[in-house]
């Protein structure tokens, strides 16, 4: 993994009126690294991501940006953050770059120079000069990417960046912001409620769910714990009936029998090929006719992601 902590959450809970929204929650981000926080509508990342973009407050806990505790060191640690949690506001008929122009008026220490090159790292040089009105949704989420890397925070923060975006949209925003984690070791905390999003986009993921903190690892090893270790076949056959009766020694509930009248059959992954080659060899002596076999797809990322958190996971129970 990359480099030093940039974000450091430490126990921390938020009730809205006595309704407890945050649980407990504790992970750290890292300079260099795209974080991913994944949970359902309702799980409370918006939430966890506006108290540490500081415009929530916290009611137990603690956070540092830098290092720099949000409790006692505020400002110091909002220097280092840069964010989008609501959709960006822009000038419409203004460009993009007199948009950036007078936003840096407001920070202290933005060049000229550092403006083109946030423009040139989300990949708007050829555009900057249009109309903000005349941009595509994209456009304006790179638009408020570069606004919000303008004074180098070390850390940028992001809710749902992708909402709304088309597929080519999505991977143009993706790519800038591993590009900015990777390439400009700047933290990068994203969330989102597409496990297939966090998978292309992030490095390690912390799953959120009802405001408790699930588990935080590499997006590989979640994918690895959570994918099957049973393979899954469909059987075709004339007689199922007596093709269930021939195989009625397989272990329970790894033959069953489904609507369509399709065997359904289910193996270690180890091996399944040998133990398969065994069955259908089986079936054919048995005087079965064996019209087709198919592997049922693994399950879908999506999948893992709604057993992982559960159905309806909103407020803590
Ligand atoms: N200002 C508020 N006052 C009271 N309750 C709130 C407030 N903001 C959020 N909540 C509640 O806190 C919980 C977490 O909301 P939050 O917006 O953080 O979830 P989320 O994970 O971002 O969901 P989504 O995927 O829908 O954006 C929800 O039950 C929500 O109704
Ligand atoms: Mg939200």
């Amino acid at each position: 993994m990359s480099g030093d902590v940039i974000l450091h959450i430490e126990h921390l809970t938020k009730f809205f009126g006595n309704r407890e929204i945050l649980h407990d929650i504790s992970f750290d981000t890292y300079a260099g690294e795209v974080f991913g926080f994944l949970g359902p509508n309702g799980a409370g990342k918006t939430t966890t991501i506006k108290i540490a973009a500081g415009l929530l407050s916290l009611d137990e806990g603690e956070i540092s940006i830098s290092g720099h505790s949000m409790r006692t060191q505020f400002e110091k640690a909002m220097a280092d953050v840069g964010g989008i949690v609501e959709n960006p506001e822009f000038y419409k008929y203004l460009s993009g770059l007199e948009n950036l122009r007078l936003y840096a008026a407001m920070r202290e220490g933005v060049t000229e120079e550092r403006i083109r090159e946030v423009v040139h790292l989300v990949g708007l040089d050829h555009r900057i000069g249009d109309k903000v009105g005349k941009y595509s949704l994209g456009m304006r989420q790179r638009l408020g990417v570069a606004q919000a890397i303008l004074h180098r925070p070390r850390l940028l923060i992001l809710d749902e960046p992708t909402n709304g975006l088309d597929p080519a949209g999505i991977k143009e925003l993706r790519d800038i912001l591993k590009s900015l984690a990777h390439n400009e070791g700047i933290g990068v905390l994203v969330s989102s409620h597409l496990m297939s999003e966090m998978e292309l986009m992030c490095d390690r993921v912390g799953v959120i769910v009802r405001g408790k903190l699930q588990s935080v690892q590499p997006i590989d090893e979640l994918i690895a714990a959570t994918s099957p270790d049973r393979a899954e076949f469909l059987l075709r056959v004339d007689d199922p009936q007596r093709a269930k009766t021939l195989l009625s020694d397989l272990p329970d509930g790894a033959l069953k029998l489904n609507e369509e009248g399709v065997l359904d059959l289910v193996l270690p992954i180890v091996g399944c090929d040998v133990a398969l080659a065994d069955i259908n060899r089986r079936l054919i002596t048995g005087g079965i006719a064996l019209y087709t076999v198919s592997k049922k797809e693994n399950r879908k990322l999506e999948d893992v992601f709604i057993e992982l958190t559960g159905e309806g996971g909103g407020q803590i129970a």
